[in-house]
């Protein structure tokens, strides 16, 4: 079984004062994350759409769902969790009541807040997973990236080895399950990044190319950014 999962469980605090978690905000004529998972439903071999959004907003998720016509069988609105991998963790805990979920399911991980993902890139995701147990979507690094600490640098990398991680990351539910395991909790609420947690148990994590385009919105100049690449898309 393939599953989708549509990472909504943060507030957005860096969009700063605004009435609503940034997935719901508009871009163009609908919800941030409409357009998102317009995007997943348009692929027939997710078995299953998992949209987790934080615990008061599974209403408010429900009723944008009807708002802009989304009605797909396969979707399903469950409670994100207090940090990112929160949100992992109650999903695989809500695939695991699954009866027909197996170890070898795979599940296609994505943020609300990237609206422009392709069909392409999902579909290189699902198709990596025949052979790795995780897959991670990156760009090439266009600026050096740079290591610092306490206002100081203490590294510059190699640039041509360096990429931005984006979203899908995608994983084989057995073996994320077992990575996840060996972490300590400590180690658990310190990480922000689920590829992570394959490549600290010593798993190759697949890269997949991104597109510029598949922007996270995190801030308000993001917002504008994707309303101008909303605007060249069409
Ligand atoms: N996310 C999630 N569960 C959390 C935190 C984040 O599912 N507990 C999701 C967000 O909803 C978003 C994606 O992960 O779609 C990327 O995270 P980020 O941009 O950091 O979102 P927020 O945590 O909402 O933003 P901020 O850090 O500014 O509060």
């Amino acid at each position: 079984m393939i599953i989708a999962q549509i990472m909504a469980g943060g507030i957005g605090k860096r969009m700063g004062n605004v009435p609503l978690p940034k997935q719901f905000l508009m871009l163009g004529s609908k919800p941030i994350i409409i357009h998102t998972i317009e995007k997943f439903i348009l692929h027939s071999e997710f078995e299953l759409i998992l949209i987790s959004v934080p615990d008061d907003w599974i209403s408010y998720m429900e009723d944008i769902l009807n708002k802009y016509n989304v009605q797909d069988k396969r979707i399903r609105v469950i409670s994100g969790g207090k940090e990112r991998n929160d949100t992992l963790d109650n999903a695989l805990k809500y695939i695991a009541e699954i009866k027909t979920a197996t170890e070898e399911d795979m599940l296609i991980t994505h943020d609300a807040v990237r609206p422009f993902v392709t069909r392409r890139i999902i579909e290189n995701n699902i198709e990596s997973l025949s052979d790795f147990d995780a897959v991670d979507t990156v760009i090439a690094a266009t600026d050096t990236i740079v290591e610092g600490n306490d206002g100081v640098i203490t590294n510059i990398p190699i640039r041509d080895m360096m990429y931005q991680g984006q979203t899908p990351q995608s994983f084989r539910i057995g073996a994320l399950k077992r990575s996840l395991s060996k972490l300590s909790v400590e180690e658990r609420q310190k990480m922000s990044d689920s590829a992570k947690i394959m490549l600290l148990d010593g798993k190759k994590v697949k890269m997949v190319d991104g597109e510029n385009f598949n922007i996270k919105i995190t801030t308000p100049y993001d917002l504008t950014i994707a309303n101008a690449i909303l605007e060249n898309l069409h």
